[in-house]
């Protein structure tokens, strides 16, 4: 009964008809792009690109960090969390500071003089000596010390550098975890690239990565309750005691914060100064970006997706007014730097319009107080955490997936063995 219909509203329906039909394609197509193109990317992008990787996210990054500051106190301390089968440790003789350790311990050690490092994944920690190990101790210390002197017959005199021993104990605490000392200037992991050996065998597979990160030297930290007027705090104590676990040290009465705590923190501040204006936060794959951002012994890689994946809001930047800072974490690891820089970078860089960050400082907000001794608060741990987050997650230069995939070839221009420009 076709002939009933008028050929307008026939037509009508067929485009209504066809209408929904283009509808529905569009919408499975945009469904089936979204469950496919992942697939089609270059994994590359989004997988993490080596264990070293996933050890600098999963592993080391939850364990070491956590500062606190003793309510009315400037200063900030700071505490690795240690973790069986996961935190790689060394204990290491320096110049002035010696090892004492049990019979079975021995092996752990790397004595003063010895190259390869040796790394264990147990939970070992060094004390002050104590009890009868204290009498050993201090004849060790003697002994070194009477060496030192013999062999430095000028040593008495005015201006002659002098040595002072120190002998630390090593011993086990029989946990699964333990929290250990972090001197502020040891904040940053220390990476070993070839040169160590790992006592027991690895524990995770990323363990035997060239590259592995470890701590050095951890000191058990103990603690005493203090109390000032209506203060009331901690202080690191030698004889005090041991913390049981994270829930104790993040409570309120002791009150760390874990470092991933302080790298959100530092993404808030570095958006809240708007340090996004003047700097960017991605490397271009230009032979400039890899060389300026490059450390002394690699060049840095070009910026890859899967470096964010951590980040809750990302800062690419437009304008570069100061230098990119996608791989500031490899080129100026150091806290000094750091702390010199926001305190007044005109001192690290003669003409900058960089604006100083006083209130990164002290307890004054505003940085006014007449007294500021520039010790640096909570901010400024919290921006220098989250600036040592970049280029410090990338794959080790050994193993970055951008190389061969480099046109410019930058590693071999930088090593002399191509210009620029030849082919
Ligand atoms: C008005 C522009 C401006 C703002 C805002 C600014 N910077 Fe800078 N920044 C610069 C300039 C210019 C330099 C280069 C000279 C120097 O070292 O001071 C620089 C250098 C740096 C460097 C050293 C980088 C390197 O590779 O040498 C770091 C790190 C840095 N800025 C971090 C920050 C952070 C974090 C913020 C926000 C809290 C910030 N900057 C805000 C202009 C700015």
């Amino acid at each position: 009964m076709t002939e009933q219909h008028t050929p307008h509203t026939h037509g009508w329906e067929k485009s209504a008809i066809v209408t929904f039909i283009a509808i529905g394609l569009l919408f499975l197509s945009s469904i089936l792009a979204t469950v496919l193109a992942p697939n089609m990317l270059d994994p590359s992008w989004t997988d993490s690109s080596s264990h070293y990787q996933v050890q600098m996210y999963e592993v080391s990054d939850p364990n070491v960090y956590i500062a606190r500051a003793l309510p009315g106190s400037a200063n900030l301390d700071y505490v690795n969390h240690i973790k069986k089968d996961y935190t790689l440790l060394a204990f290491v003789e320096t110049d002035n500071m010696r090892i004492l350790a049990p019979s079975e311990l021995e092996r752990y050690v790397t004595k003063v003089g010895e190259q390869e490092l040796k790394l264990t994944s147990r939970v070992l920690l060094l004390r002050k000596p104590a009890g009868s190990t204290a009498v050993e101790a201090e004849k060790l210390r003697k002994e070194v010390q009477q060496k030192w002197e013999t062999s430095h017959p000028n040593w008495k005199e005015k201006d002659h550098p002098r040595m002072d021993y120190s002998i630390m104990e090593l011993f086990d605490p029989h946990s699964d975890e333990a929290f250990s000392l972090a001197r502020s200037e040891g904040f940053l992991e220390h990476f070993a690239a070839s040169n160590f050996v790992l006592i027991d065998g690895p524990k995770q597979p990323y363990h035997h990565d060239p590259g592995v990160i470890y701590l050095e030297n951890p000191e058990e930290f103990r603690i005493r309750r203090v109390s000032y007027g209506d203060l009331k705090g901690v202080k690191y104590d030698p004889n005090g005691e041991p913390i049981k676990d994270i829930a104790e040290l993040t409570s309120p009465d002791i009150g760390f914060i874990c470092r991933q705590k302080l790298i959100t923190m530092g993404e808030s501040i570095y958006a809240a100064e708007g340090c996004y204006y003047c700097h960017t936060d991605q490397s271009r794959t230009l032979i400039q970006d890899c060389v300026l951002n490059g450390s002394e012994s690699f060049a840095a890689p070009p910026s890859s997706g899967n470096e964010y994946i951590y980040q809750d809001v990302t800062f690419p930047g437009t304008r570069r007014i100061g230098p990119d800072l996608a791989r500031v974490g490899v080129k100026r690891p150091s806290r000094d730097w750091h702390k010199a820089h926001f305190w007044q970078p005109k001192t690290e860089s003669p003409g900058t319009i960089m604006p100083s960050m006083r209130h990164f400082f002290d307890d004054d907000p505003r940085g006014q107080s007449v007294n500021q001794i520039g010790v640096p608060n909570y901010r400024f741990e919290a921006i220098f955490q989250y600036l040592m987050t970049k280029g410090t997650r990338i794959t080790p230069p050994t193993q970055a997936w951008w190389l061969g995939k480099d046109p410019l070839q930058t590693t071999e221009i930088i090593e002399g063995r191509k210009r620029i420009g030849a082919s």
